[in-house]
């Protein structure tokens, strides 16, 4: 019998060594830059919350010293390519907003067409427009076949107030999170399938914590945010919630608490002070995700059920007990070791101390030899069939998703006591 590395709670008392240098960091005032507001956006941001103010002085390139590899626009062009913002073009819709798959010259002067996703923001309001701005910022300069591509935005007023729409490239096989609830039509991911997911999530996020000049820290790392391609590779989305991590000689950034329930890292939504290591504990909830298929918090489910992490504990010391876990919908179709291996790399993502946490470029290693297990020595077949159908969502998914909307609670925590572990 194969045994995993501990559980992750109960990995000793000891202290985090985080002096705390970012109160200095987090108090001085927002001064928003106007340069980072792209040609045609109505208004400046006047915002007093780091993580725009960062962003805007010094965390991302501005808007006029960026290569202009952005398209811009107008309203009336992205409203003639979703036939005007038309339900039966629907994606889905979040937080933010609509998606709709829309259709565009590609941009290279030739009459070629290429479908794209288009996102309108549907919100007025500070929070909205902030989110809708930082994703511009990060997405204009990340470069990663993980990272969803930004094609362009639109910021421009009309009688209705500002619009503000993002162009992404379209992912036709959706979201991971609309496999694993059943939503999309068509097969349940394969266990292959979900390997590669992890694979590819490890390495956008890798990309985004090692790979620049400065660290970017996801924050909103769900099922939901995995888009698929057409090959099921799988793309890190929306990055509204991204800032910068800390600085040479910074342990973390103190922000106000945001995400949602279930996925944030506990010492994030104690005491607001955010590292990469939150990804990495958010990442460990995600491995659990595509091995149970169940939701991190879900409601539905009895008590003793509703939390994943609290369920799956007393199942993940041996490999016979861990296939009790195992999703259901993947039929015993699954190399038991691949699953233990990628067991293994979640409990050492979800250590309490930060600390004990690999860095994302040691889970990426560990998760290729999870996927270098599987392709060993599995004998069937586990490649991810075609979707059959794919693309706008009917009536009963947009319900189905404003359920979901409500039952996700966004947490913005700002007056949350901070205790500072003693
Ligand atoms: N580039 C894209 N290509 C194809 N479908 C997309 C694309 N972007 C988003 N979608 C679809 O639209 C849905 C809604 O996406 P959105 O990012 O607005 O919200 P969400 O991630 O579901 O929720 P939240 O707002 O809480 O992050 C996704 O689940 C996905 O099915
Ligand atoms: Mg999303």
């Amino acid at each position: 019998m194969r045994r995993l590395l501990p559980c992750f709670h109960g990995d000793g008392g000891e202290q985090e060594d985080t002096p705390n240098i970012a109160m200095a960091y987090s108090t001085s005032t927002a001064t928003a830059s106007s340069s980072t507001v792209p040609s045609g956006a109505s208004g400046s941001i006047n915002a007093s919350d780091m993580s725009v103010e960062s962003m805007q002085q010094r965390q991302y390139p501005s808007f006029v010293d960026r290569p202009a590899n952005l398209r811009v626009f107008s309203f009336s062009e992205l409203r003639a390519a979703t036939r005007n913002l038309s339900r039966s073009l629907m994606l889905g819709e979040g937080g933010f907003g609509c998606v709709y798959r829309g259709t565009i010259l590609n941009g290279s002067g030739s009459a070629q067409e290429e479908e794209v996703a288009v996102k309108h923001l549907n919100r007025n309001g500070l929070q909205g427009h902030k989110e809708w701005l930082t994703e511009v910022n990060v997405l204009g300069i990340v470069d990663h076949p993980n990272l969803v591509k930004l094609i362009g935005y639109c910021a421009q007023d009309d009688e209705r107030g500002p619009q503000r729409l993002l162009v992404y490239e379209l992912m036709p096989n959706r979201s991971v999170d609309d496999h694993l609830s059943g939503r999309a039509i068509g097969t349940t991911l394969s266990w292959r399938t979900r390997l590669k997911v992890a694979l590819h999530a490890a390495r956008g996020l890798s990309y985004l914590h090692h790979d620049m000049d400065f660290q970017i820290i996801f924050r909103d790392l769900k099922t939901s945010n995995i888009l698929l391609d057409q090959h099921w590779n799988a793309k890190l989305s929306d990055f509204g919630m991204a800032r910068e991590g800390p600085t040479e000689g910074l342990t973390h950034v103190s922000t106000a608490v945001v995400g949602t329930l279930g996925y944030a890292a506990p010492e994030y939504i104690q005491t607001g002070r955010l590292t990469a290591k939150s990804d990495v504990w958010t990442y460990g909830v995600l491995l659990y995700e595509l091995i149970t298929g169940r939701r991190p918090l879900d409601r539905n489910r009895p008590r003793s059920e509703q939390k994943l992490l609290d369920w799956v504990r007393p199942y993940i010391s041996d490999t016979t007990k861990l296939k009790l876990i195992v999703d259901p919908k993947l039929e015993g179709n699954y190399n038991i070791r691949s699953v233990a291996k990628l067991a293994t790399v979640a409990n050492r993502c979800l250590a309490r101390l930060p600390r004990a946490r690999p860095r994302m470029s040691e889970v990426l290693d560990m998760v290729q030899k999870a996927m270098d297990v599987d392709l060993a020595t599995s004998t069937s077949d586990h490649d991810q069939a075609p979707l059959h159908c794919y693309g706008a969502c009917g009536e009963e998914d947009v319900k189905q998703r404003k359920g979901k909307k409500a039952g996700l609670l966004w947490v913005l925590l700002a007056s949350l006591t901070r205790s500072r572990p003693s």
